[in-house]
């Protein structure tokens, strides 16, 4: 994947502009004096003394904690590392108790045993249980999709199902991911082992979030390669029988302490009123957690400081939330909105970065006609980013509460992805 473009983070003159806005008659001239404010910012962030600023942060941010996953240790480092690098920028911050899962991985190993010998790479789902500490051995259902599980529900029992799903969108193809342990159980399987939810493999499986259904018995369950599933997938076709051998010492441990990060600052003339902005500072076990998602937290923070660096006050109260447990469903904002929903009404926009943060394309914006009108005159501000594109669609997981109860919502912008 490409590295990150911190010149060209337009979302900070996006925020503050949409907030700075005193919604008058004629909107379009209002907007349009902003210019001279929208040039400051950027040219502060994107040619001046802020200029990859942002970058320094992600890096030293992921440098020194690594990954953070739900109920870890380093996410609570991460949580106190944001506290204290906020407070110190100047800004007003606080933290919001959170109760999330912990679960811990452990160590997972499978391998194809018949027809040979050979390793498979595996990453356990978050929330899998683990098998005996001798693993789990068993003959192997390849299927291709829940409906062929169905039609071949009598062959399942007692095996080990391997999902190869063709990978057509993300948002779809995850339900496999999501679902697989329990339908497979459903139908007697012992353990499941589904195709990473990914277009692209080079022997890289994916961990992500799964979902077991209540009632339905927990079965281990992994994700393998693209390459591995094709292969036993072709394996199986030819009416060869397949042994896999899997173990897993995942565990799930009672929930623990965490927290929401929030930093501010209240607006002059409606500091009751908030634009809330966010990403989240939890991560997977596996990786950085650079691009999911410590670029969205570190653009979220940046607004803040680009905003005070220019002695800039804004109208409204522009805020950051810095989600905790993001990966297990979204748990740390969900927490935010049962809190906060009191206040609906005076929350005028909620932003979240989520997919990752390259050179912006275009804004993705869902809201009345109303509020739509102001973001497409907000959007010709951009301009000097050569970023004027306003889309419909604007979402992500710790923001839908809010869009689902009518607030407008704007999640990541497009982005080239070359
Ligand atoms: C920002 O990063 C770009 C690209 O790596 C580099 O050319 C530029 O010199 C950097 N600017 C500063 C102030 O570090
Ligand atoms: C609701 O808004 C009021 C006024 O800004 C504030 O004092 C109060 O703390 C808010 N309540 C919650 C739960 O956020
Ligand atoms: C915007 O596009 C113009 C023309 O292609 C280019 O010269 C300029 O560098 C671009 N600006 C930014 C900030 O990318
Ligand atoms: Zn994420």
């Amino acid at each position: 994947m490409m590295g990150i473009k911190p010149d060209l983070l337009c979302w900070h003159v996006v925020f503050f502009l949409y907030f700075c806005l005193s919604l008058a008659s004629d909107i379009a001239t209002e907007i349009a004096d902003y210019a001279d404010v929208a040039k400051r910012i950027i040219d502060l962030a994107v040619f001046g003394a802020a200029q990859n600023r942002s970058y320094r942060r992600l890096a030293d941010f992921t440098d020194t904690i690594g990954n953070r996953v739900s109920g870890s240790e380093n996410l609570n480092m991460a949580i106190k590392y944001m506290y204290n690098a906020m407070t110190q920028d100047g800004l007003d911050v606080h933290l919001e108790p959170v109760k999330i899962p912990h679960w811990v991985r452990g160590k997972e190993s499978a391998v194809m045993i018949v027809p040979r010998v050979k390793n498979l790479a595996i990453l356990g789902l978050g929330s899998s249980v683990g098998t005996p500490p001798e693993g789990i051995e068993a003959e192997v259902l390849v299927v291709q999709s829940f409906e062929e599980l169905k039609h071949r529900a009598s062959e399942a029992t007692g095996k080990i199902v391997v999902f190869n799903q063709p990978f057509v969108s993300y948002g779809e193809t995850v339900a496999y991911r999501a679902y697989g342990a329990s339908e497979a159980a459903k139908v007697g399987a012992v353990a499941t082992l589904i195709r990473s939810i990914t277009p692209f493999s080079i022997n890289s499986p994916h961990t992500g979030w799964q979902d077991y259904q209540d009632g339905v018995k927990r079965i281990p369950t992994a994700c393998i390669t693209v390459e591995d599933a094709e292969l036993m997938w072709r394996l199986s076709k030819r009416g060869q029988k397949i042994m896999i051998r899997v173990t897993m010492a995942a565990k799930t441990f009672p929930d623990a302490d965490s927290f929401n990060t929030v930093a501010e600052i209240k607006g002059w003339q409606h500091p009751e009123q908030v634009v809330l902005l966010s990403g989240h500072l939890d991560s997977w076990d596996v990786g950085q957690g650079a691009m999911d998602d410590g670029g969205g937290a570190m653009i979220s923070w940046e607004v803040l400081s680009l905003i005070k660096d220019l002695g800039l006050r804004p109208r409204r109260t522009l805020r950051t939330v810095l989600w905790t447990a993001e990966e297990q469903g979204g748990v740390g904002a969900q927490q935010y909105y049962n809190l906060h929903k009191v206040n609906i009404s005076n929350f005028d926009l909620v932003m979240e970065s989520d997919l990752g943060t390259f050179r912006p394309e275009a804004l993705q914006f869902t809201g009345s006609d109303a509020a739509r009108k102001v973001m497409e005159e907000v959007v010709k501000l951009l301009a000097p980013i050569n970023m004027t594109k306003l889309e419909t669609h604007g979402e992500g997981t710790d923001i839908s509460p809010w869009m689902q109860a009518g607030v407008p919502g704007q999640g990541t912008e497009k982005h080239c992805s070359t």
